[in-house]
């Protein structure tokens, strides 16, 4: 049997860090697909992700240190893009070139969120893989996440069928800071936590707003962005000293800060030309537990809520238990004593296993998923907007063709290294 005509999709991921080893535990939930390989650039990191498949029985994936090698191996159909900001395009390009050569033959490539650092840059990404022939799955987990999905399609089927289309969605990412150097660079990220966490506040924000099964752009008009960046912690001397401390030199928050607070208020025209609103707020300055995600979504009668901290376990250690540092209990753990948040099936309960198993789905049956990449396309235009709109203080209004002329080559101050706080 070909790997064409196979009724199980052979899954390979490019890019061996802290996501690609998220995707490895959620195949544990898809049943007919296997990670087949991994590639990266740090042996011991692909070797760490290939021991962990076979541990989780999710595959025996073979181990490669180039991209467009591990694209050519037959036992891969589907590719997985999880490597950082800024090797994503160089990334796509080799796998798009490989197969627009014939070297290679995929089904499909799922790539992790944001798609690009720029509009221009999301856009080129799209093209390479629309004119490779691709179908091709947008990895933005939060659309996913059973809680979320759940709490969508009951609010839709029962509220807004009796009393109209909700008006107002509020969605919120928060945690003490990303886990690597090149996150918190302007310029290898694209931005600070705006261009990071609010791509997810966004795209929740544009799902929860949208009637399940229609296409987000075909109902969501977007009309103004107005949005505040701030740099409330991390530009503190001390804590500056500290990420220096950390990750070294290039990481210089007394010079070339990012935000870590970024608020945003997107108002969109929706299908039935009502005026509705999307408010994001992501910070990179929370303190809690762990990583909090909250959604909301309000209407005219009804109202739906998701907190992941609401956790139905808990676990209390007293002041006389002395805990290592760990992530065991919630990702982003900031605490290991007191009464803490448990979360048993992070991979689950973020929306990775559901969205793992679309994708697989959707690349088997030769569909497009329903989340692609035209919909992380539409989020950075989102997010470029709510920089210009941070950094200019004003409101952008996306019905101007001369504003959205503009958004294509922008480039925000705080990607370009030149963002000065309070401006
Ligand atoms: N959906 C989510 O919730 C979520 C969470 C975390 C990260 N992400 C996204 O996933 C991507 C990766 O983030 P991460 O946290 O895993 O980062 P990471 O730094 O932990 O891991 C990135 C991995 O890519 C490898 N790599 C770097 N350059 C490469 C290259 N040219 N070819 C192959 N491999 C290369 C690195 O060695 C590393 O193993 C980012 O785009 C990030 O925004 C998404």
């Amino acid at each position: 049997m070909t790997a064409q005509a196979s009724d199980r999709l052979g899954v390979g991921i490019v890019g061996s860090g802290f996501i690609a080893d998220f995707h490895t535990r959620a195949f544990r939930g898809v049943r007919d697909a296997d990670v087949t390989a991994v590639c990266g650039r740090t042996e011991s990191a692909v070797r760490a992700v290939c021991d962990l498949a076979r541990e989780q029985r999710v595959g025996d994936p073979a181990a490669y240190a180039d991209v467009r090698d591990m694209v050519r191996d037959p036992a891969v159909d589907a590719v997985w893009v999880t490597t950082p900001n800024h090797v994503r395009a160089e990334t796509v390009r080799a796998i798009t070139e490989e197969v627009s050569s014939g070297r290679a033959s995929l089904r499909g490539i799922a790539i992790e969120k944001p798609l690009g650092r720029t509009v221009a840059e999301a856009a080129e990404v799209k093209r390479m893989v629309d004119e490779a022939g691709l179908l091709h799955g947008y990895l933005e987990n939060q659309v996913f996440a059973p809680g979320v999905t759940r709490a969508h399609d009951l609010v839709w089927s029962r509220g807004a069928r009796e009393a109209g289309s909700p008006y107002l969605a509020r969605c919120a990412e928060e945690h003490n800071g990303p886990h690597k150097g090149w996150f918190w660079q302007g310029d290898k990220q694209g931005g600070g936590v705006l261009n990071d966490m609010m791509c997810h506040s966004v795209e929740a924000g544009r799902f929860l707003l949208t009637p399940p099964g229609v296409p987000a752009s075909e109902w969501l008009t977007p009309v103004s962005v107005d949005a505040t960046i701030a740099a409330l912690k991390w530009s503190r001397p001390a804590y500056a000293e500290e990420l220096m401390r950390r990750y070294g030199p290039e990481v210089d928050y007394r010079n070339r800060p990012a935000e870590d607070y970024a608020r945003s208020t997107i108002v969109f025209r929706n299908g039935d030309g009502d005026e509705v609103v999307a408010e994001g707020t992501t910070s990179w300055s929370y303190v809690g537990a762990g990583l909090r995600l909250s959604f909301e979504l309000l209407g005219p009668e009804y109202a739906m809520q998701v907190n992941s901290l609401d956790t139905e376990a808990k676990v209390f250690l007293s002041r006389e238990v002395a805990g290592q540092a760990g992530e065991d209990l919630v990702e982003k753990q900031n605490a290991e004593g007191g009464l803490m948040p448990v979360l048993p099936d992070e991979a689950g309960a973020y929306g990775y296993t559901e969205e793992d198993r679309h994708m697989v789905t959707r690349f088997l049956d030769d569909r497009r998923p329903d989340e692609g990449l035209d919909d992380g396309l539409q989020v950075t235009r989102l997010l470029m907007a709510a920089y210009l709109s941070g950094q200019e203080g004003r409101r952008i209004d996306l019905t101007d063709t001369a504003q959205q002329a503009e958004l294509d080559s922008f480039v925000p101050r705080v990607a370009q290294g030149t963002w000065k706080p309070g401006h």
